[in-house]
């Protein structure tokens, strides 16, 4: 059995005691299991075995050196969203045709290093920034290939703030100006359209919305071949939920007999772009209770040592993470508030959960933490980056240790 699982009374990794592990990196900790991020990768390559396919894993969802390149080895490309994860990418080894790069707003420097290095593709957002990569582009006496990022209007069902697929919304070029857009990207000298992109949200768990925006792509190659530009490939980017509170959810399987039946018939290969999909169960967040705090006619509080510094999920998209004691505790249940140490109210990992009575130095796991919990880590309150653990055959890597005061404050005159 891998994953996390209870082994009589104690939650494990991939066997391995979160206690101990706990007791010897000290807490806040994310740790991680190496045979579940494998697992899902390839669940998802399966899915998808029988049609032309490239997944691009979501750098943004995690980008820890060591599951980048675990990623890597298991035959993963990357979507880099910035230049700092183009350079992380290619730290972990991944080479630039491997690399699609996204982003809602690149900067020259950051297109020009795209350019320079040769990336498979840039998703374009946008008309100006067409008109830059085709300028710098020319300058460097190159071609660039490009994808449009389309954005179709499509309501992913998902919490407003990881919706991208809407005209409210900042993503994309609309669906009623790609035509247009093309017919003058054509005579541009420095870019070539090779590719359409979109993106419509994350944490999605309702298949049509992702169908939809995959049939809107198909409809739109169709035009475009009609009007001149040959269109080679689909990016259907990321986007696929999970179970945060153990409900069912679509797996990769429906995911899969969802999309291709859209795709099959143009022949076109596809991209894409799945991050929470692979590593959010892959994650657990390792936190003490520091202290118990009973507000007289009000709530009772379990003061941790992780907060929205480590973990921001909660506070962001009000999102919902299972927290358990890691040794299973007979102590009667109470309702309290699960709470960070942060000088913010809105510093609450869990609202109004049933837990068996905390005590003060008790270990608990923030479950299903894997994706966007440490790439989103903060140093307010001067808090340091909580160091990371990754478990594979059964024995405990330290991927990242924990910040330091000094080097946190090495950047300060
Ligand atoms: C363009 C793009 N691709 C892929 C992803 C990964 O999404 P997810 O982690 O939901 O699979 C994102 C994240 O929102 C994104 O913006």
């Amino acid at each position: 059995m891998t994953g996390f699982f209870r082994q009589g009374p104690a939650l494990v990794c991939d066997g391995v005691p979160l206690a101990d592990l706990a007791t010897a990196h000290g807490t806040p900790l994310y740790v991680y299991s190496g045979a579940t991020i494998r697992s899902r990768y390839r669940a998802i390559d399966q899915a998808f075995a029988d049609y032309p396919h490239a997944i691009h894993y979501a750098l943004k969802a995690n980008s820890t050196l060591a599951i980048a390149r675990l990623l890597r080895s298991l035959g993963s490309n990357a979507d880099a969203n910035s230049g700092g994860e183009i350079d992380v990418a290619l730290r972990a080894g991944f080479i630039p045709p491997q690399i699609v790069f996204t982003g809602v707003g690149k900067t020259s420097a950051e297109l020009a290093q795209a350019i320079d290095l040769g990336v498979r593709s840039i998703n374009a957002e946008s008309a100006g920034e067409i008109e830059r990569i085709d300028a710098i582009a020319r300058e460097r006496q190159t071609r660039v290939d490009i994808a449009l990022r389309v954005n179709p209007d499509i309501d992913a069902r998902s919490h407003p703030h990881i919706s991208t697929g809407l005209k409210t919304n900042k993503f994309g070029i609309a669906l009623s100006e790609v035509r247009e857009l093309c017919a003058h990207v054509r005579a541009m000298r420095g870019v070539s359209v090779v590719g359409l992109h979109s993106h419509v949200g994350s944490q999605i768990t309702d298949l049509e919305p992702l169908r939809r925006a995959a049939a809107a792509l198909v409809q739109l190659a169709r035009e475009m071949r009609a009007q001149g530009t040959v269109i080679e490939y689909l990016d259907l980017g990321g986007g696929l939920g999970v179970s945060y509170d153990g409900s069912r959810v679509p797996d990769a399987t429906e995911y899969a007999n969802a999309l291709l039946p859209v795709v099959r018939e143009t022949g076109l290969s596809i991209i894409l772009e799945p991050g929470r999909q692979i590593v959010a169960p892959a994650g657990v967040l390792l936190t003490r209770v520091i202290d118990m705090k009973q507000q007289p006619g009000g709530k009772l509080f379990a003061i941790m040592d992780a907060g929205m510094t480590d973990l921001i999920r909660p506070m962001l998209y009000d999102a919902f993470h299972r927290i358990e004691p890691v040794s299973r505790s007979s102590a009667p249940e109470v309702a309290c508030d699960i709470v960070g140490p942060l000088c913010e109210s809105s510093d609450t990992l869990g609202k109004d959960r049933l837990v068996p009575q905390p005590a003060v130095d008790e270990l608990y796991a923030v479950l299903d933490t894997g994706a966007y919990g440490s790439v989103m880590a903060s140093n307010y309150n001067r808090r340091l980056m909580p160091a990371e653990v990754m478990i594979e055959n059964g024995c405990a890597t330290v991927i990242k240790r924990r910040q330091t005061i000094d080097e946190l404050l090495a950047l300060e005159a």
